[in-house]
C-alpha cells in the first residue's frame, strides 16, 4: 500500500468530516504511521476550524490582502495639524557665498546696506576636511582671508567667519558647493551621446514616511512625482525591521541584519562598528563607471552612524558628512527657530546639495543616495512645511533637463513610529508601509517596456526592500534586457521589474512576522483570558530581557503591567488557506509603570502550543526620551526606565515593583 496515497485519502475523510475512519483503518492494516498522522492532523483541523470563524476575509486565501486605507479616515485626522512655517529670521548678515564653481564672494550688496565700509569688514574662510580613517571627526584648514572672489582648493566645503573692525565677529556659517568629477571619475562616468542603458539613480529618502503620511503632508510633491515626473508609486511597500537601520540595510546592501534566535524566536540586529568591508549597492555602480554620492541631514542620526562608527574611508565620491558635522560645530548667531543654520533652513543645505549635484552630473552616470531625517523624524505633521521646496526641487531638475536620464526614487524607510497616530489601527499599518515612488525616464520605458510593464504589474504587491536591492542591482548591473535572466544578487527578495505574485507571502519577501501586513484580523476584547495572558507574557519578556543580565540589575527599574491598551488575533495570509502548519498570532498593546511606556508584542500560537511566544520585535511605541539616559544597549534603551529617576521617596515605590515582578515570573512559570 504506497503511503502517499493512504495519507492523502485520510486527509480526505477528515476534510469531509466523512465517518470514513474505521474503513480507512481497517483498509490500511492499522498502520502506527497513519494512525499518527491521522491524530496530527485532526489536531491541526480542529485548530484551524476553530480559528478560521474569526477570519471573516473571502478574497483569494492564498492572496495577500494588501490595506487600503483613506489617508483622512476619521480614526486619524485628530493627529494631523498645521505646523508653523520656518522662520529664520536674521540672526546675522549675508555676508558671503560661495558659486556654482567653487569661488567664494563677499556680499557686496549686504556690505553697501550694512553702512559700513567694506574695508571693515574681515572675513576668512577655512576649508572643511575629513579626517582620515575617522567618521566622526573634521579638521578644519588654515584660515585664509579674502577681500575679492578667490576659488577654493582642496575641498568642497568651508566654514566662514567675518569680523567688523578687525575685533567683533558678526557673521559665521557654512558653504557647500560640488567640484566637477576628479580626472578619472570623469573619463569613466562620462556618457557617450545617448546612455539609455545606464540611467543614474537618484534616492530622495525621507525619514518616517509612510504612503499615507505622505499623500496628507507632501500633496505638492506627491503631484510633482506622480503627474510631473510620472512615477509609479507602491501600495503594498513593507519594511523588513524597527527602524531605520535594518530598512535601509536591506534596499542598500540585500542584507538581512537580523539574527533569529530559533529557541525564542526573537530577532536581535546585528550592526558592525565600520562598514567599510560591508558591500553596498553603491560599491556595484561605481564598478559599472557610475560616480557615487552620499548626503544625509542629521549626521549623529545616519544609517551608518547612529550607534555605530560609519566609515574609516570616505565610501562615495561625494561624501557630505564631514560638512554636516562642521555646520552643527557652529555656535554663533543660532536662529530662535532650530530647524535653521543662521539664516537658512536646514533642509535647504541637503536640496540645494542635490540640485548642484544633478545639474553638475548632468552628463555624467551617477548614484545618488540622499536622506532627510530633521524634518521628520521626531513629528508626524512638521514635515509639511517643506512640500514646496522639495516640489520646487524637483520641478527645477526635471524642468532644467537634468532628469532626462535619471531614475528617481522617494522613499520613506518605515512610518511614524513614536506619534500618537501609532495607537490607532491605521497607524500602525502605516508605521509598516513606507512610501516609495519610482520615476523612470522617458528614453528609458521606450526602450525596455517590458521593465515599465513589470513596475506597473507590482504597484500592488506585497513587496519589500529586498525586492528595491534587487532592481538597483539589476540597474548597476545593466540586467534590463528583455530575456536576461532572473537573476538573485542578494539572499531573498525578487527585482520589481518582473512579474511577482501576489500570492508570495511575508516570508517570500524578507518581512518579519510581526511586520507582515497581510494578516486577517480580528479585534479581541481586552478582557479576554488569551489576551491577559498574552498582556502578562509580553511585560514578563520585557522584564526578563530588561533584568536578565547583570549589567542592568539595579540600574533599570522592572515594569510592572497597568494597562491593556487593545488586542488583536490575526492569521497571516497565504496560510489561511490550508490547516497544515496553520497559526495564528495574538497582538497586543500595553502600557507599563513607572515608565508609562507603550509597547506592542506579538505573540503566536499553533495546534501544538496554544500560549504564546513573543514573536520578533517588541515595539516601543511612545517615546523614551530620556527615560533610559543610564543604558546604552539600543533594545534595553527602548525598555529601560532608568531607577536614578525614582527619586529617593520612591524607594519603597520600587522595591515594591521589585516584588510584583518577581511575582509575575513566578506566576508565569507556573503557568506554563
Ligand atoms: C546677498 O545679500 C542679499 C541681502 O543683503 C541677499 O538677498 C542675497 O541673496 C545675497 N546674495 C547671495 C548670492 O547670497
Ligand atoms: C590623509 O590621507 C591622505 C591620503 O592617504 C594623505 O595624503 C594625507 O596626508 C593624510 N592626512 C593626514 C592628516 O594624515
Ligand atoms: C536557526 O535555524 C536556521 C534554519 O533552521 C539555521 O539556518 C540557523 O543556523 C539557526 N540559527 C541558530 C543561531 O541556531
Ligand atoms: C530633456 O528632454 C526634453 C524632452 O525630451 C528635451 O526637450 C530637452 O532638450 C532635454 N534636455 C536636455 C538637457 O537634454
Ligand atoms: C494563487 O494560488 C492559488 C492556489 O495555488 C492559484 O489558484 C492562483 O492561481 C494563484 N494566483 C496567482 C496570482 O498566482
Ligand atoms: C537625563 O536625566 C539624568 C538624571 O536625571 C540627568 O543626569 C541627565 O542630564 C539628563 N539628560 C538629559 C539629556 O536631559
Amino acid at each position: 500500500m504506497p503511503l502517499k496515497v493512504a495519507v492523502r485519502y485520510s486527509s480526505y475523510c477528515l476534510s469531509k468530516k466523512a465517518s470514513c475512519f474505521i474503513l480507512l483503518l481497517m483498509f490500511l492494516g492499522y498502520s502506527p504511521f497513519i494512525i499518527y498522522d491521522i491524530y496530527v492532523t485532526s489536531v491541526e483541523v480542529e485548530f484551524y476550524n476553530l480559528h478560521m470563524e474569526d477570519v471573516t476575509d473571502s478574497a483569494n486565501e492564498y492572496e495577500c490582502v494588501i490595506p487600503d486605507y483613506d489617508p483622512y479616515d476619521p480614526h486619524v485626522t485628530k493627529y494631523l495639524s498645521t505646523s508653523p512655517v520656518i522662520q529664520c529670521g536674521q540672526p546675522q548678515p549675508y555676508l558671503t557665498y560661495l558659486d556654482y564653481d567653487g569661488f567664494i564672494h563677499l556680499n557686496k550688496t549686504t556690505i553697501k546696506n550694512s553702512g559700513h565700509d567694506e574695508r571693515d569688514y574681515e572675513c576668512q574662510y577655512s576649508e572643511i576636511l575629513r579626517t582620515n580613517k575617522s567618521d566622526d571627526k573634521f579638521s578644519l584648514g588654515i584660515p585664509q582671508m579674502f577681500k575679492e572672489t578667490e576659488k577654493i582648493q582642496s575641498s568642497a566645503f568651508v566654514l566662514v567667519k567675518c569680523f567688523l573692525k578687525s575685533a567683533d565677529l558678526v557673521y559665521e556659517s557654512g558653504h557647500a558647493y560640488v567640484p566637477p568629477p576628479s580626472a578619472e571619475l570623469y573619463t569613466a562616468s562620462r556618457r557617450k551621446s545617448n546612455d539609455v542603458d545606464h540611467p543614474s539613480v537618484l534616492i530622495f529618502g525621507v525619514d518616517s514616511m509612510s504612503r499615507l503620511n505622505f499623500v496628507r503632508q507632501l500633496p505638492r510633491t506627491y503631484h510633482v512625482l506622480t503627474n510631473v515626473l510620472d512615477a509609479i508609486v507602491f501600495k503594498g511597500m513593507t519594511k523588513t525591521g524597527d527602524n531605520t537601520f535594518p530598512n535601509m540595510m536591506a534596499l542598500l546592501s540585500g542584507i538581512n541584519v537580523h539574527k533569529r534566535n530559533n529557541k525564542s524566536n526573537t530577532l536581535s540586529v546585528y550592526k558592525p562598528t565600520y562598514f567599510d568591508d560591508v558591500p553596498i549597492v553603491w560599491d556595484s555602480f561605481r564598478a559599472s563607471g557610475y560616480a557615487t554620492m552620499y548626503n544625509e541631514d542629521a549626521p549623529s542620526l545616519t544609517v551608518f552612524n547612529f550607534h555605530a562608527s560609519g566609515f574609516k574611508d570616505q565610501p562615495t565620491d561625494y561624501y557630505v558628512r564631514p560638512f554636516w558635522l562642521a555646520l552643527n560645530s557652529i555656535s554663533s548667531f543660532h536662529s530662535k527657530d532650530s530647524r535653521c543654520y543662521g539664516n537658512t533652513p536646514k533642509h535647504m543645505y541637503l536640496l540645494d546639495y542635490i540640485e548642484q549635484f544633478a545639474a553638475r552630473m548632468k552628463n555624467h552616470r551617477y548614484f545618488a543616495f540622499t536622506f532627510l531625517t530633521l524634518l521628520s523624524h521626531d513629528d508626524l505633521n512638521e514635515v509639511q512645511v517643506a512640500d514646496s521646496d522639495f516640489e520646487n526641487m524637483f520641478l527645477k531638475m526635471q524642468q532644467e533637463g537634468q532628469l532626462n536620464n535619471t531614475i528617481v526614487i522617494v522613499l520613506g524607510d518605515h512610518g511614524h513610529r513614536f506619534s500618537g497616530i501609532r495607537k490607532t489601527d491605521i497607524g500602525r499599518v502605516e508605521e509598516r508601509m513606507p512610501f516609495l515612488a519610482v520615476s523612470l525616464p522617458t528614453e528609458f520605458k521606450d526602450r525596455y517596456p517590458h521593465l515599465v510593464e513589470g513596475l506597473k504589474q507590482n504597484h500592488n504587491t506585497l513587496l519589500s526592500w529586498f525586492d528595491f536591492y534587487e532592481m538597483l542591482m539589476d540597474l548597476a548591473h545593466n540586467n534590463l534586457g528583455k530575456k536576461s535572466f532572473v537573476h538573485r544578487y542578494g539572499t531573498i527578495g525578487s527585482s520589481p521589474f518582473r512579474w511577482i505574485s501576489k500570492n508570495r507571502t511575508c516570508e517570500e519577501a524578507g518581512i518579519p512576522d510581526e511586520y507582515c501586513i497581510c494578516a486577517r484580523e480580528r479585534q479581541l476584547n481586552t478582557n479576554d483570558e488569551r489576551v491577559k495572558t498574552a498582556a502578562r507574557d509580553l511585560v514578563a519578556y520585557i522584564n526578563s530581557d530588561l533584568l536578565g543580565s547583570t549589567v542592568n540589575e539595579g540600574v533599570c527599574s522592572p515594569l510592572y503591567l497597568k494597562r491593556i491598551l487593545g488586542a488583536q488575533m490575526l492569521s497571516l495570509g497565504a496560510q489561511v488557506a490550508q490547516a497544515k502548519g496553520f497559526r495564528v498570532l495574538y497582538r497586543v498593546m500595553v502600557q507599563v509603570m513607572p515608565s508609562k511606556a507603550m509597547f506592542e508584542g506579538t505573540l503566536e500560537a499553533d495546534a501544538w502550543n496554544r500560549q504564546g511566544n513573543i514573536v520578533g520585535d517588541v515595539n516601543r511605541i511612545n517615546r523614551y526620551g530620556n527615560q533610559s539616559h543610564c543604558v546604552s544597549d539600543k533594545i534595553v534603551r527602548l525598555y529601560c526606565y532608568c531607577t536614578d529617576l525614582l527619586g529617593g521617596s520612591h524607594q519603597n515605590e520600587a522595591q515594591q515593583m521589585t516584588a510584583n515582578y518577581r511575582s509575575q515570573v513566578t506566576y508565569d512559570l507556573t503557568e506554563k
